[in-house]
């Protein structure tokens, strides 16, 4: 009996001894969030995402490259900058300008030399770095994500992305933040390390080795829209919603127009049902 009980007390000790190995982290929920394209009937705000794209270009894109997206896209139907005018996005005078204005690397095939040259609306939107030890030499180690598919890949999607924006403050008093770190209490982590305070008052969230892109005026936008960190950050996480899934629009109008089809079939078929048995006792 009592080397059971010596047992279990070992067992027991060995566990609390594991516990720190299976520390968890924390973070605050994301705040309340949406978008005009939530739901099933949600509608695409074309001046939003303009508004989200300048944001990107102006402040997100100097670290943060989107490789999965083209200029084109831009002009597609559903696309910020999509004018009917341009049945073919390749010709959108809009997105030109807008791929005019980057640097795409290209080859020199006379020389074979790697070449700078003005984007076209079929180029993918261009690296800001060279490559993956540049880009993290340039940001104290960390790499900065690719945003194509942003508010896909993170748990909380756009509500997550829009709190890491606006959520960022002053860390608590006892909170040692690490040089080139910043504190943002939703961003998940385990500050059990780097707190000093009262033991089981650990604050919540994590480092996030981003400095916090966004404040107040930082963007002026041509549509005369108040420019709060707000405002930007709403904006700038419709644009990234939108480039995750360009034909989110499509592939709605799409399943609608099923759905319509699938009604009227079941009617029609439950018509012919009766008259097919009309005559036949059961
Ligand atoms: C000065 C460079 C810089 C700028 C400008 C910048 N970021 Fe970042 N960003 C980073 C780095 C570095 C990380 C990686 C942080 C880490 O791993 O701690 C990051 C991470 C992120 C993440 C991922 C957070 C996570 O859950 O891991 C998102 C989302 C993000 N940035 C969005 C943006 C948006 C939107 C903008 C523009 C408003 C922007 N960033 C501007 C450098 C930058």
């Amino acid at each position: 009996m009592l080397r059971k009980g010596f047992a279990i007390a070992a067992v027991v000790g060995l566990l609390a001894a594991a516990a720190p190995a299976f520390a968890k982290t924390t973070e605050e929920e994301p705040k309340e969030f949406s978008l005009s394209t939530d739901g099933p009937f949600g509608h695409f705000d074309a001046a939003q995402v303009q508004r989200g794209y300048k944001v990107y270009r102006e402040v997100c894109s100097a670290c943060h490259s989107m490789n999965l997206l083209s200029f084109r896209n831009l002009g597609q139907p559903d696309g910020p900058f999509y004018d009917a005018k341009y049945k073919n996005p390749n010709e959108n005078a809009f997105v030109k300008a807008i791929a005019k204005d980057y640097n795409v690397a290209d080859i020199d095939t006379e020389t074979g030399d790697v070449v700078q040259r003005p984007g076209t609306p079929a180029d993918k939107f261009p690296n800001p770095y060279a490559n993956e030890y540049a880009a993290r030499a340039g940001n104290g180690g960390a790499l900065p994500p690719d945003l194509s598919v942003i508010t896909k890949a993170r748990e909380g999607g756009p509500a997550y992305i829009y709190s890491i924006l606006t959520g960022y403050h002053d860390a608590p008093r006892g909170l040692s933040v690490p040089a080139g770190k910043y504190y943002n209490p939703y961003m998940p982590g385990d500050l059990s390390g780097f707190w000093t305070g009262d033991k089981d008052k650990v604050p919540v969230g994590g480092f996030i080795a981003m400095p916090p892109p966004l404040l107040a005026d930082k963007v002026s936008f041509d549509d005369g829209t108040k420019s709060t960190l707000e405002q930007q950050s709403k904006d700038v996480v419709a644009f990234l919603d939108w480039a995750a899934e360009p034909k989110a629009g499509e592939r709605k109008r799409t399943g609608f127009a099923v759905l319509i089809y699938l009604v009227l079939f079941a009617g029609l078929l439950y018509a012919s049902y009766r008259r097919v048995w009309k005559d036949v006792k059961h």
